[in-house]
C-alpha cells in the first residue's frame, strides 16, 4: 500500500530535479541536451551513464540500470520509496502529510522507536564512560588493540562499568519503565532483585543497522575470561540473522565487493587500515538472510574468515550460501596468522590489498579443503580424492563449458591427469549423475541469456516509444496504425498506454512519472530503457523515415501475428491485415 498520495509524490517529483540529486554523487558532464557520467551502479571506464533533464530519467546503456530520481535514490543509497519521498521532500518545499496510523500500528511504531531509543541512550552512556575515569582500563584495552581515537569515535565504541546496574538505573532516571526495559535487550529484571545490566566490566561494541541506528551490542571481556564476547539478545529491533557489523560503512564503498569476517575487532581492524568494504556477521554463522542482505549491494564477497579449522569450516559453510543467493565468492588466505586483524597488525594494509588479488576461486579452495582429508601418498586414497573432485565438478557446474574449464583447472592446480579426469566426469554424466542446478539458474548467467532475446521485437517497441517521448510531432502521423493494443503485454503495454494517452490529449509524456506505476525495480529499469533507446547512427531525415516505418511495420506484423496465435477474433483480424497493408504502402515523411 501506498503510503503517500499520489498528487504529493508527483509533487515531490516535478519540484526536484534529477540533475541537481544525481550531481551529489556522479560527476556529471553535459552533452547536448543530456548530462553524463560514470555509471555509479557498474565497474567502468567510459560513461555511458545519462540523466536527461527532458525525460526527468537516468539510465545506463552499459548496465541497463535506470529510473527516475526516487529509483536513483533507492538503488543507490538502498533507501525505500518511502525514505526516497521523504529525503526529497523537505529539499523541494514539500511537507509531508501525518498519516493517520491505526492504534495497533501507533503502539507497535512507538515500542520500536522507544527500543531505538534506548539503545541510543545506552550508547551514548556507553561512549561517554570510555572517556571517563571508569573507562581507563576498557581505553587501555583498545588502545593497546592498536584502536586510534578516531577509529573509537566512528564505530562508537564504549565500555561498562563493574556495577551491574548502572545503565538501568540511568534509563529509570530517563524515565524509561520496566515495562519496556525489560524488552530492549539490556537489562534483565528479576521479581525480586529488580532491574540488572546484562553487559559490566566490559568493552562495549555498538551494532548499528543499514541506516545507522543502534540496535544492540557486542560486549568482550578485557584480557582472558569467559565467554569472550556477549551479545544483546534478539529483539523487536535485532534479528540476528539480518544485521552485519559494519553494514552502515561498508554500504557506502567505492569497491564492487565486500570483504566478510567473522569477529567485530576484524571489521574495525580492516576499516581503520583502509578496507572500507568490511562487515561480520555475529556470533552467528552466515544465514540465507545475510546472504540476503549482501546481495541487494554487491554480487562479489571476499571471505576473510580466521585462518584456523574452525575458520575453515565455517567458510566451506558461507559458501553454497552465498551461491544460492547469486553471490560469487573469492577466499582470502590469512595464513600465517589467525584473523585479518592480526594480519593487518602483522603485514600491514599493502599485504592485504595482494591477498585479496590472490584470494581464490571458491571451487578451487573446497577441492583443496577436501584434498586435506586425504592422504595423498597412498595411491587408493589419492584416487578417492580425485574421483570425488570429478563428482564436484559434475553436480556443480551444469554446462559443458565450465565443467570442461573447471577440470582443465582442477587437474593442472592438483596434479590429476587431465584426460583421465575429464574421462571420468563423462562416465559419471553418463551414469545419470547432475549438476544440482540448472544451466539458468545462475544468476549471472540468466542475465546474460535474456539480452539476446530482447533485441529483436522488443527493440521495435523501445525505439518507438523513444521517438514518441523525444518527437512528439510523429505521433499524428502513426497513430493511424499502431495502437497500444499492439504492444507487448505488461511493462510495455501499460507505459505505451500512458505515451499514446498524452499525446491523444495533446500533452507531453511525463515520463519520471510514469515510471513511478511500477514499484518493482525491474519493472522501473524497463521503463528506463523504453523511454532510452536510440535510433543509433541515423540522422539523415530519409533514413529515419525509412527507419520508423520499418519500425512500425514491425510491431504491426507481430502483434497481428500474436493475435492470429491467440485466436483473436475475424474481424479484428481483417481489420489489422487492412491496416498492415496500408501502413506498407503509406509515405511517411519526417521533416
Ligand atoms: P578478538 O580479536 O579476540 O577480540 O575477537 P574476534 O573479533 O577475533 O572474534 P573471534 O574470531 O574470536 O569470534 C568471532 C565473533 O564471534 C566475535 O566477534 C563475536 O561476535 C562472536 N563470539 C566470539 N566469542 C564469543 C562468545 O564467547 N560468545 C558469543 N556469543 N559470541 C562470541
Ligand atoms: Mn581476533
Amino acid at each position: 500500500m501506498a503510503y503517500y498520495s499520489d498528487e504529493i509524490i508527483e509533487e515531490v517529483r516535478t519540484r526536484t530535479d534529477i540533475v541537481d540529486v544525481i550531481s551529489r554523487y556522479v560527476n556529471l558532464q553535459k552533452k547536448g541536451s543530456q548530462y553524463f557520467g560514470l555509471c555509479p551502479f557498474h565497474n567502468e571506464k567510459t560513461g555511458s551513464f545519462s540523466v536527461s533533464p527532458q525525460k526527468q530519467m537516468y539510465y545506463c546503456f552499459g548496465c541497463g540500470a535506470g529510473g527516475n530520481v526516487f529509483s536513483f535514490l533507492m538503488a543507490y543509497e538502498n533507501m525505500t520509496f518511502k525514505e526516497a519521498v521523504e529525503e526529497l521532500a523537505p529539499k523541494c518545499g514539500v511537507e509531508l502529510p501525518q498519516r493517520e496510523m491505526t492504534y495497533q500500528e501507533k503502539q507497535r511504531a512507538d515500542r520500536r522507536s522507544r527500543l531505538f531509543e534506548i539503545n541510543k541512550e545506552a550508547a551514548a552512556f556507553y561512549y561517554k564512560m570510555l572517556r571517563s575515569d571508569a573507562g581507563k582500563q576498557a581505553l587501555e584495552y583498545f588502545t593497546k588493540r592498536e584502536l586510534s581515537p578516531e577509529t573509537m569515535h566512528k564505530f562508537g565504541l564504549g565500555c561498562t562499568n563493574k556495577y551491574s546496574d548502572s545503565l538501568y538505573k540511568y534509563l529509570r532516571e530517563k524515565g524509561y519503565d520496566d515495562n519496556i526495559l525489560k524488552d530492549c535487550g539490556l537489562i534483565t529484571i528479576d521479581e525480586k532483585r529488580g532491574g540488572h545490566d546484562k553487559f559490566w566490566n566490559r568493552a562495549m561494541f555498538p551494532i548499528f543497522d543499514a541506516n545507522g541506528k543502534v540496535v544492540a551490542f557486542g560486549g568482550r571481556v578485557m584480557g582472558d575470561g569467559e565467554p569472550k564476547y556477549l551479545n544483546s539478545p534478539e529483539t523487536e529491533i535485532f534479528n540476528k540473522s539480518k544485521t552485519l557489523f559494519g553494514l552502515y560503512f561498508a554500504r557506502k564503498t567505492r569497491r564492487q565487493q565486500f570483504i566478510l569476517c567473522e569477529g567485530y575487532m576484524d571489521v574495525i581492524a580492516l576499516h581503520q587500515a583502509g578496507f572500507d568494504n568490511a562487515v561480520a556477521s555475529l556470533g552467528t554463522a552466515l544465514t540465507e538472510g545475510h546472504a540476503g542482505m549482501l546481495k541487494r549491494y554487491v554480487k562479489d564477497v571476499y571471505l576473510s574468515y580466521d585462518s584456523d579449522g574452525a575458520g575453515q569450516k565455517a567458510a566451506l559453510r558461507a559458501i553454497p550460501i552465498l551461491k544460492n543467493a547469486g553471490i560469487s565468492c573469492r577466499i582470502i588466505d590469512m595464513k600465517p596468522y589467525k584473523d585479518p586483524d592480526e594480519f593487518i597488525k602483522n603485514l600491514g594494509a599493502e599485504e592485504y590489498e595482494k591477498r585479496i588479488q590472490n584470494a581464490e576461486n571458491s571451487f578451487m579452495y573446497q577441492v583443496r579443503m577436501l584434498q586435506g582429508r586425504y592422504d595423498m601418498t597412498d595411491p587408493e586414497k589419492k584416487s578417492d580424492f580425485q574421483k570425488e573432485a570429478a563428482r564436484m565438478i559434475v553436480t556443480e557446474f551444469p554446462t559443458q563449458l565450465e565443467r570442461e574449464n573447471y577440470t582443465e583447472s582442477v587437474a593442472a592446480r592438483f596434479n590429476i591427469p587431465k584426460d583421465a579426469l575429464a574421462k571420468y566426469i563423462l562416465e559419471l554424466g553418463q551414469q545419470g549423475i547432475t549438476a544440482k542446478r540448472e544451466p539458468g539458474e545462475h544468476a549471472e548467467f540468466q542475465k546474460k541469456q535474456q539480452k539476446p532475446k530482447d533485441d529483436g521485437m522488443k527493440m521495435s517497441q523501445r525505439l518507438l516509444l523513444t521517438w514518441l517521448v523525444e518527437t512528439p510531432d510523429i505521433y499524428s502521423k502513426i497513430s493511424a496504425y499502431v495502437k497500444p493494443t499492439d504492444f507487448e503485454e505488461g511493462v510495455y503495454k501499460t507505459v505505451a498506454t500512458e505515451v499514446f494517452t498524452a499525446l491523444e490529449n495533446g500533452q507531453s509524456v511525463d515520463t519520471a512519472k510514469i515510471v513511478d506505476i511500477f514499484m518493482e525495480e525491474e519493472d522501473r529499469k524497463t521503463v528506463a530503457a523504453l523511454f532510452n533507446t536510440t535510433v543509433g547512427e541515423l540522422t539523415d531525415n530519409s533514413d529515419l523515415s525509412k527507419a520508423l516505418k520499418e519500425t512500425l511495420l514491425r510491431i504491426k506484423k507481430n502483434s497481428l501475428e500474436q493475435a492470429q496465435k491467440n485466436g483473436a477474433d475475424l474481424k479484428s483480424l481483417v481489420e489489422g491485415k487492412k491496416t498492415l497493408q496500408r501502413l506498407e504502402r503509406l509515405d511517411i515523411t519526417i521533416v
